[in-house]
């Protein structure tokens, strides 16, 4: 993957593959960023298996944003954007099972928040996960409150196809949210 250089702004950014050695700064941006937090090992194990769609944003050679994604196996026709929200099919013919891409976390530190590093680290998420895992759909789950982010996915598309009761550890519900990437029919 060629580093994509953001040109929303005069203040240029740039999305590239993540590294081992960049673990450790994606950490701090997580810390910053979100109280779902990970140990070294969960993005070591994220990286080493799906090292496409591990990608992270810089700043003059800093990076101030990231976005994880994994690929997993699934039957549920809602993770795979086959029903939509009332149960309704979307697609005749599916097998089971079929690959979702999983966006684990994504996050840019605030203070460089608003300039499109969020849109280009998803717009490269989707693009890996279509060519590169070949997935039939990707998937998410974020706080009903967390309204910034629920418009960056409804801008790229997804819709939200589930709630889940108590989802994070402070009892608040998370939507899961859904884009269908292979065609509908
Ligand atoms: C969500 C997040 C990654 C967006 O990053 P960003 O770099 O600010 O995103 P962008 O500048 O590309 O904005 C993309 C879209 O998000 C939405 N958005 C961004 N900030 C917003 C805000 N404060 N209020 C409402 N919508 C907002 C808009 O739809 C925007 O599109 P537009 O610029 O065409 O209006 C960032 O807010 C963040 O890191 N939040 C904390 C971590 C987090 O909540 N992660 C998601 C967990 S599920």
């Amino acid at each position: 993957m060629q580093t994509i250089h953001g040109a929303k702004d005069t203040r240029s950014f740039a999305i590239r593959k993540a590294t081992k050695e960049d673990i450790p700064a994606v950490m701090t941006v997580n810390l910053r960023s979100l109280p779902e937090n990970y140990w070294y090992g969960f993005y070591e194990y994220i990286l080493l298996n799906w090292p496409e769609s591990f990608l992270v944003a810089e700043v003059n050679g800093v990076v101030v944003g990231y976005a994880m994604s994994r690929v997993e196996d699934t039957g549920d026709p809602l993770l795979l954007g086959l029903i939509d929200d009332k149960g309704n099919p979307l697609v005749r013919g599916w097998q089971e099972p079929k690959k979702a891409g999983h966006l684990v976390s994504i996050a840019v530190l605030r203070e460089y928040r608003g300039r499109g590093i969020g849109s280009a680290l998803l717009a490269e998420t989707i693009r890996v996960m279509r060519d590169n895992y070949k997935v039939d759909s990707i998937f998410l789950e974020v706080r009903v409150s967390n309204t910034p982010a629920i418009n960056l996915y409804k801008k790229f598309g997804f819709r939200v196809v589930r709630r889940i009761p108590h989802y994070y550890r402070d009892g608040e519900d998370a939507y899961v949210m859904v884009l269908r990437l292979k065609p509908t029919s």
